[in-house]
């Protein structure tokens, strides 16, 4: 077994996220994924669980079988964070694209979380019932940018926003991966939760299909503002898809929170991972 290095990135780093479990790296997932062979990869999965059993990863035979349940998605079942010394350029590939995303180790957006990960494959999985053409899409709280990306690729009209410390990265990664694409080139700006939102974002004439969030849920003194700017940004006719890995009862807490607020529907679970993928829409009168 490698030797494990546990890097401690701030002090209340989670430390759900430390691990000594030998378990794939997520770059080995990631070379697993490489482009060329996801097809086949993917052809012999189906194959292998047309019955139901012996699904090694997602398996649309079993997922679609009850369209009221919420999927069960068993891609990230092997993935479990780790803090390894492994930050440099990481490799995925998504809707026939190859994305590089440059991580670092300086802030919680510097790394892509398991959130994204899951996010990214239900947009490219699911483009029939989510079909981001042309669609005006705001994530929030973007990190490296992995979902981002993807959204556009898949055609959308992407506006990527974050602190203002996690910008820089984010745009470089943005811009690596988008441009010379013959795709509407997504925009990178502040968006700081609870903050100038009637301001930088009016209503009046900013109108988003989608917001998109990945991983935002966890042990922060934000979740308030994080609650008020999802709620702020969805507006009738926008769906906010939320995916997040549940750690914390706080977690489960701005769930509760949302529901209360939103039409809240659980769209899709990575069980073995904790991962859900929560849809939800403004309450009509
Ligand atoms: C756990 S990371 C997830 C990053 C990315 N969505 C992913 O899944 O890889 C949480 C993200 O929320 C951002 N964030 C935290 N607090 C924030 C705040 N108050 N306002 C805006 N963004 C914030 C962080 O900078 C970071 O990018």
């Amino acid at each position: 077994m490698p030797p494990l290095i546990v890097i401690i990135l701030q002090e209340n780093f989670i430390p759900a996220m430390i691990s000594t479990q030998h378990l794939p790296h997520p770059n080995e997932i990631q070379r697993a994924m490489d482009c060329p062979s996801k097809e086949k990869e993917l052809n012999e999965q189906q194959s292998e669980c047309q019955d139901g059993s012996n699904c090694p990863d997602y398996c649309p035979a079993t997922a679609e079988s009850n369209s009221e349940s919420p999927r069960i998605l068993k891609i990230l079942q092997k993935w479990i964070p780790t803090v390894s010394p492994y930050f440099d350029k990481e490799h995925y590939c998504y809707a026939d694209h190859q994305i590089t995303i440059q991580e670092s180790l300086d802030h919680f957006g510097a790394i892509v979380w398991p959130g994204a990960l899951a996010l990214s494959q239900y947009l490219e999985s699911n483009q029939q019932e989510i079909n981001l053409k042309d669609k005006k899409i705001l994530e929030i709280g973007a990190g490296t940018g992995l979902v981002s990306i993807v959204a556009s690729i898949l055609g959308a009209y992407v506006t990527a926003t974050d602190l203002p410390e996690v910008l820089e990265n984010l745009k470089l990664n943005i811009s690596r991966n988008t441009q010379n694409m013959n795709i509407h080139q997504p925009e990178v700006r502040k968006l700081v939760w609870g903050e100038d939102l009637n301001e930088d974002f009016p209503k009046s004439t900013h109108h988003y299909d989608f917001i998109l969030a990945s991983d935002v849920v966890y042990h922060h003194t934000s979740l308030d503002p994080l609650l008020t700017t999802m709620v702020y940004l969805c507006q009738p006719g926008t769906v906010l898809l939320w995916a997040n890995k549940f750690r914390f009862s706080t977690d489960f807490e701005f769930l509760e929170k949302l529901g209360n607020i939103l039409i809240v529907t659980l769209l899709a679970e990575f069980p073995e991972s904790n991962i859900k993928l929560i849809k939800a829409t403004v309450k009509e009168n």
